[in-house]
């Protein structure tokens, strides 16, 4: 056997590849069933004991782009941190108990960095309160909790990569554009933001090599995005809904054969119809048009309502349904957890002209 020349479909086969069809399967399989056990326990066994949250403290807390803030968190008594890779998440507990999940950006192979994890938190004035409380009330010593870091946006090290980072979404590339260059691969990236000084990170990306980064003020287009994609290229996107809309619509006709992607914010709603949800048997009844979602419906009434992710896989805006048929488009709900009743506003639906009266 030749083991010197490489198979000619070692970086990927053109066209259709059943691989990629078979990992996009196991993407969406798995989540359905993270809730339920893979292996049935054994009668009289103790439940196994969940995984403590991190304990951390504000080791960092500084501006570094207008309306970004940098956070730095350690163990309060020191010590390493849990490892991660590129890609991956921190899901936060606040002080005020609010949850949110920020990527980690820091240097994941700096063994000078093992004892803190990064973040960068942009301002939104009228998000849910949890930027606000980071930027306002997150001071060095403060404490916080954390799960373990999670990753569903893993870098896959591809030979040729384009890195699309719409905003505050340059947090999850940054890592990977330094694994890139620590890899010596073919990788680009284009960080694109409404103007220069609310894009941080311009000085650690040159740092690495400034002919690979590209940097765009305003909207940009599919050909802004795509038009560097070397032929066979994975592409790795993270940025608000429209760009990565633009990105999905043009890719096919681009010469990059992957994409992988991490949207923030909220999903798109794809064939929303109108219907309504009510407060309690006797509450109030509030529409919610085909546009908007749910939860964004409730929390007028309701600001307090709970949520993370918007996307359907945390949990956290869970609601209980008293009656109504829900279209349940979440992620993370089992079978067992629907029939009794769980719901996800942020994204989960009800037929045309249905009501959901909510235990609320
Ligand atoms: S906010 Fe995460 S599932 Fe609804």
């Amino acid at each position: 056997m030749d083991l010197t020349t490489p198979p000619p479909d070692l970086y990927g086969r053109p066209g259709p590849d059943p691989f990629m069809r078979r990992v996009t399967a196991f993407g969406d399989w798995y989540p359905k069933v993270m809730g339920r056990p893979l292996l049935r326990r054994r009668p009289g066994l103790p439940a196994p004991r969940p995984t403590p949250p991190l304990q951390l403290a504000v080791s960092g807390h500084r501006l570094i782009a207008t309306d970004v803030v940098e956070l730095r968190l350690a163990a309060p008594s020191g010590g390493p941190l849990p490892a991660w890779q590129p890609g991956a998440r921190l899901l936060l507990t606040l002080p005020s108990g609010r949850e949110r999940h920020y990527s980690l950006c820091g240097d994941p192979a700096d063994p000078a960095g093992a004892d803190t994890y990064r973040i960068a938190v942009r301002r939104i004035a009228d998000g849910g309160g949890g930027s606000r409380e980071i930027h306002d009330d997150l001071h060095v010593g403060a404490r916080l909790t954390a799960r373990r870091p999670r990753n569903g946006f893993a870098f896959c090290g591809e030979p040729a990569v384009l890195l699309l980072a719409g905003g505050i979404g340059i947090t999850p590339l940054l890592p990977m554009a330094r694994e890139a260059q620590r890899r010596g691969l073919d990788w680009h990236l284009i960080h694109a933001g409404r103007s220069a000084d609310s894009m941080p990170f311009g000085d650690e990306l040159r740092a690495l090599d400034p002919k690979r980064v590209t940097f765009l003020t305003g909207v940009p287009s599919a050909a802004d995005l795509l038009a560097r994609a070397p032929k066979g290229a994975a592409v790795y996107c993270c940025g608000p809904a429209p760009m990565l809309a633009v990105v999905q619509s043009a890719f096919d006709a681009s010469p990059a054969r992957a994409l992988h992607f991490e949207r923030f914010g909220a999903a798109p709603i794809l064939g929303g119809r109108p219907f309504a949800v009510q407060l309690g048997a006797d509450g109030p009844r509030l529409e919610v048009p085909a546009e908007r979602s749910a939860l964004d419906v409730l929390r007028e009434a309701r600001p307090e309502l709970p949520y993370s992710c918007h996307q359907g896989f945390c949990g956290t805006c869970r609601v209980q349904l008293r009656s109504g048929t829900p279209e349940h488009r979440d992620r993370r709900l089992t079978e067992e957890e629907r029939a009794a009743g769980a719901l996800l506003p942020c994204v989960s639906r009800a037929p045309e002209g249905e009501t959901l009266v909510l235990d609320l």
